[in-house]
């Protein structure tokens, strides 16, 4: 049991469901926004749903515009670039369209429209001074959780790493989580954003953080029950609507878990795959999620129990740790259902790149300081060793 005292966050407006992206222009006049400029990638725009949007909005009469230069894992200089645009057009609120990226990005570009420099002096934990101009973030993916957490992953191309800002002011004022828009999701990214959402679950509520609580092991537990049923559906069907609600809702349970309570060394050792290899942030979480697993068990063993039964195992009569061992082969089998790489030289890595990425990981504390088991640099080549 959790007993500490602990902070809770979250966006200032969770709006979920079937057809909800029908209340944005409601939204959007609460905010009294006078000029709207719409963030997403080409991809959004080339389907027609940046236009679609913008239509919703032109009932109100206000300026409106589209950026779309948003690119996948995005590097700082798109953030700039978001901000020019922003400052020139005069807009006063932001609507994310999108993935994590798109969301991120509008975040980060939020804040430097009321705060003096540039993103680079941003980059860390809570150094951002003013709130930024409102944000309503609406998610097409059903994964990275971005439309509720305080945080934008930036890439610094400089020296190949994947940065973060974070800060309360990133927190969307609304988000808007529509499953209708995550039907034309393809499957593989079906998979692999529903594995990101079901490792931010995970390492929610295994996580040692003075602000995992009650709440979020509550949404976090609930969140892996919900994945273990529903996504192999999503992947194998993407017009299912009720598989596509339940991961919408439980993607968005997942996000507002690890928020708060933070997320781990799965992510910790993520990194360095994203930014070296250019493997998506889902694929990459996936990969390593047994490998990690199967090391962070002795550091929380009664919670893999939890886990297990949350993943419908049968447990009764069983050690704790064998228990234990049945949350991990439970993700092992759903990983192998869905298709995703079961090993990192499937992916591209290279052995030799393994030293360098456990440096890397290694200097990702503030997630490391997180899990339940700690990870010294020969732990850390130990486990992606094992994954290769
Ligand atoms: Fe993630």
């Amino acid at each position: 049991m959790r007993v500490g005292i602990s902070i809770f966050q979250t966006a200032g407006k969770i709006i979920a469901g079937w057809g909800s992206l029908n209340q944005l222009a409601v939204e959007v006049k609460g905010l009294g926004a006078q000029s709207v400029l719409i963030i997403c990638d080409p991809v959004i725009e080339k389907i027609g749903l940046a236009e679609r949007v913008k239509n919703q909005l032109a009932s109100l009469g206000v300026k409106l515009g589209i950026f779309s230069e948003v690119e996948p894992e995005p590097r700082l200089q798109v953030v700039e670039k978001c901000l020019r645009v922003i400052n020139e057009g005069g807009y006063d609120l932001l609507v994310a369209v999108g993935g994590g990226s798109s969301i991120d990005v509008a975040k980060a570009a939020s804040i430097l429209v009321t705060n003096s420099g540039t993103i680079k002096d941003y980059l860390g934990v809570n150094l951002v001074a003013r709130p930024g101009i409102p944000v309503v973030a609406v998610p097409t993916t059903a994964g990275t959780g971005s439309e509720v957490t305080p945080i934008a992953i930036l890439s610094d191309e400089e020296d190949q790493l994947k940065k973060g800002v974070v800060s309360p002011h990133l927190l969307p004022r609304v988000a808007i989580i529509d499953p209708e828009l995550t039907v034309t999701m393809p499957p593989h990214i079906t998979a692999a954003t529903g594995m990101d959402a079901l490792t931010h679950a995970v390492e929610a509520y295994i996580s040692i953080n003075a602000n995992a609580s009650p709440v979020t092991d509550a949404l976090a537990l609930e969140a892996i029950r919900i994945i273990s049923r529903s996504l192999r559906t999503a992947v194998a069907n993407g017009q299912h609507k009720e598989a596509r609600s339940q991961m919408a809702m439980a993607s968005l349970m997942a996000g507002i878990a690890f928020a708060n309570a933070g997320v781990g060394a799965v992510h910790a050792l993520a990194y360095p795959l994203g930014a070296q290899f250019h493997v998506p942030h889902g694929v990459a979480n996936a990969v390593l999620l047994p490998y990690v697993m199967e090391w962070n068990m002795l550091g929380a063993l009664s919670r893999f129990k939890d886990m297990a039964l949350a993943m419908g195992e049968k447990v009764e009569g069983l050690s704790e740790r064998a228990a234990a061992e049945r949350f991990v082969e439970a993700v092992r089998q759903l990983s192998a259902d869905i298709r995703i790489p079961s090993r990192l030289r499937d992916l591209g890595v290279t052995a030799e790149a393994i030293p360098g990425m456990a440096e890397g990981a290694s200097k990702v504390t503030r997630l490391l300081a997180n899990n339940p088991r700690q990870l010294s640099v020969d732990d850390i080549r130990e486990i992606y060793e094992r994954a290769f």
